[in-house]
């Protein structure tokens, strides 16, 4: 949440701090700000709204945006409501020092009053002005630099930051430091600019080396000089690792698409492809993947596998216990990572646990991780972005290679991380023998079929249009599926209340009976995913139970279906494939009409309201 971009160096700030910001938009959009400064004063512009509502300010006023140093950010509120006194930067009192922050302080109340006791005056209601006059405060007491200051500050903070501080009184460096929230530093040619970013994409055409900073890391960035990365606890020098980063430009802007979310939905073939690239071997019959083979015994002799994560990852993470023990039987719990790390679990070295997370910065998985591997569990992650914060912290893992995800809904996220965990849930049961070989072989074939099969699907994208235009003013829906399908249903129905703000829930389809069937009228659109062999005579019954009671029913069948087309209001008709690896093709058309709803209601698809992409607080 929050998004961070600076610049130091020899071009002007500007530009390529509030290009910065719109890349880092999906991190939080509340409100936007930012500072330049002019080689005498600080000119600061920020407010309410979006980083287009910035421009217009900063466009008003072209003094305001000259200068070779800059640091920008963009707001997902968290103390205080989101306005213009709010919005970030914040100045200390002295208007010397300059701050952006993503996190939150938690103990920000009891420092707000030691500070207000030693004469210190507040103008909003963030804890990030604590911070910012706690490192002033701490550079007057010490008579330091503003590095020491910042890293004597930060040993009494308890919380999480990433943030970026500037000095007036010194003005050829900037500070970064962080715990818990992510930040990149771009390094340009020579030491001659620097690049600060929450994730390296504003930087991208600059420069492709990069610094991502540690856990309760500090670096000072100096012009002309080695980044200096020092710990935060006890100031020891660290050398900082320059990286050199693989993604490309294209790959974080729309390409000729409308929205990202739509880009992302259409990039599905590929990302599966090239999420199973390199590792499934349909002809050897084998799947290679390093993380696995490297601890496959422990996987093999796991009393139990535990799935964390979050939202719709959390749903994946459901797909992936369908998967796990109907292929190898091994028995599978799948938690939501904000409960498992406030619930006293019970785990032991016995474990094995997987965590899955696009971003690998969600703050409640991390956490969770964090509290598996202190009981002694083996933790497996799988991520998106690589070198998160995630990847790093976990034993080993699988990356999913679906690309930069930039919609705020996650789609190719979804089907990616299916993809990982059937590729898992194939090889375990390989090597368990609990799959017989031609079983196995026969799933390596198919799974390279669905690329083609949700290419196939996409194309039916003017009908989903037409669905979604027919349903748009609904105020409830329902989404049904049974064993595999379920948690297809459950991010059917996020996807739908995310973007388009229409209360929609998943259930299971026969635990329709034991409650939400209360709710069925004729302006109830129900969603179905009655696949031909998912229980399908059971979820038939389902649907004349629905249709009874006057209900409209929108259903995902398998192709060439002919009961449910005769009772059925819509069909959206899949490619046969085995149902284990269904979810990779019914979740398509949930997507799409989703997205055509919100287009239709003109919501703002690719960044919601209060929400944001990667959700770094608790
Ligand atoms: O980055 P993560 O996969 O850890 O994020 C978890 C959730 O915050 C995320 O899936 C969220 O539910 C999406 N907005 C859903 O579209």
């Amino acid at each position: 949440m929050c998004g961070i971009t600076g610049y130091i160096g020899h071009r002007e700030a500007y530009p390529i701090v509030i290009n910065g910001l719109k890349r880092l938009e999906y991190r939080g959009y509340d409100s936007a700000g930012i500072m330049i400064y002019d080689g005498k004063n600080i000119q600061l512009s920020k407010t309410k709204g979006k980083v287009s509502d910035l421009e217009s300010i900063t466009n008003a006023s072209p003094t305001k945006k000259v200068g070779k140093i800059g640091i920008g950010h963009t707001r997902w509120a968290t103390h205080g409501v989101p306005n213009d006194v709010n919005s970030h930067p914040h100045f200390s009192q002295s208007g010397n020092l300059v701050i952006v922050h993503n996190g939150i302080i938690e103990n920000y109340d009891t420092l707000r009053k030691e500070l207000i006791s030693r004469g210190y005056t507040f103008k909003s209601d963030t804890d990030t002005e604590v911070l910012v006059n706690l490192i002033e405060e701490v550079k007057k007491q010490e008579g330091c630099k503003l590095g020491k200051a910042v890293q004597l500050a930060l040993n009494n903070v308890i919380g999480a930051y990433a943030i970026a501080v500037f000095d007036k009184t010194k003005p050829n460096e900037v500070v970064v430091a962080r715990l818990g929230s992510p930040i990149a530093i771009g390094v340009g040619k020579n030491e001659s600019e620097f690049f600060i970013a929450s994730d390296a994409s504003p930087f991208l055409e600059y420069t492709k080396d990069v610094v991502y900073l540690e856990d309760e890391e500090l670096a000072i960035i100096k012009l002309g000089r080695a980044i200096k990365v020092r710990k935060i606890k006890d100031d020891s020098l660290v050398d900082p690792n320059i990286q050199e980063l693989k993604m490309n430009l294209e790959e974080i802007e729309k390409g000729g698409y409308e929205h990202f979310m739509l880009k992302e939905i259409y990039e599905q073939p590929k990302a599966i492809i090239d999420t199973y690239r390199g590792r499934m071997l349909p002809d050897s019959g084998i799947i290679k993947m390093a993380g696995v083979d490297d601890n496959l015994n422990k996987f093999l002799n796991a009393e139990r596998i535990i799935i964390i994560a979050c939202g719709t990852s959390w749903h994946a993470g459901l797909v992936g216990e369908y998967l796990i023990e109907d292929m190898a039987r091994i028995p599978v719990e799948v938690e939501y990572a904000s409960e498992f790390r406030y619930r006293n679990p019970i785990i032991t070295n016995k474990d094995v646990v997987i965590a899955i997370s696009q971003s690998g910065e969600t703050a409640d998985t991390l956490a969770a991780i964090k509290l598996a591997k202190s009981k002694g569990a083996f933790v497996f992650g799988i991520c998106n972005v690589v070198g998160s914060s995630i990847a790093r912290e976990t034993h080993a893992g699988a990356y999913t290679h679906a690309g930069p995800e930039i919609g705020v809904a996650s789609t190719k996220a979804f089907t990616t991380q299916i993809t990982v965990l059937s590729l898992i849930s194939l090889k375990l049961a390989k090597s368990k023998g609990t799959l017989s070989d031609s079983a196995f072989r026969m799933y390596l074939q198919k799974l390279q079929l669905v690329p083609n099969s949700v290419e196939q699907l996409l194309k039916i994208d003017e009908k989903v249009k037409e669905i979604a235009n027919h349903y748009k003013n609904a105020t409830n829906c329902l989404y049904l599926g049974r064993g595999f399908n379920f948690p297809v249903a459950l991010e059917g129905a996020l996807k739908l209340k995310e973007i388009s703000y229409i209360h929609a829930e998943g259930y299971p389809a026969a635990e329709m009976k034991h409650g939400p069937i209360a709710l069925i009228d004729e302006n109830m659109p129900v969603f179905v995913i009655a696949t031909n062999k998912g229980h399908y005579e059971k979820v038939v019954s389902n649907i004349q139970e629905i249709k009874s009671r006057a209900g409209k029913i929108i259903a995902v069948v398998t192709e060439g279906d002919v009961t449910v087309k005769e009772i059925a209001d819509h069909v959206i008709e899949i490619p046969e494939t085995e149902e284990a690896l269904t979810p990779l093709l019914t979740t398509i058309p949930f997507q799409l009409l989703s997205y055509h709803i919100a287009v239709l209601l003109g919501k703002n698809v690719d960044q919601p309201r209060n929400l944001a992409k990667s959700v770094t607080v608790e």
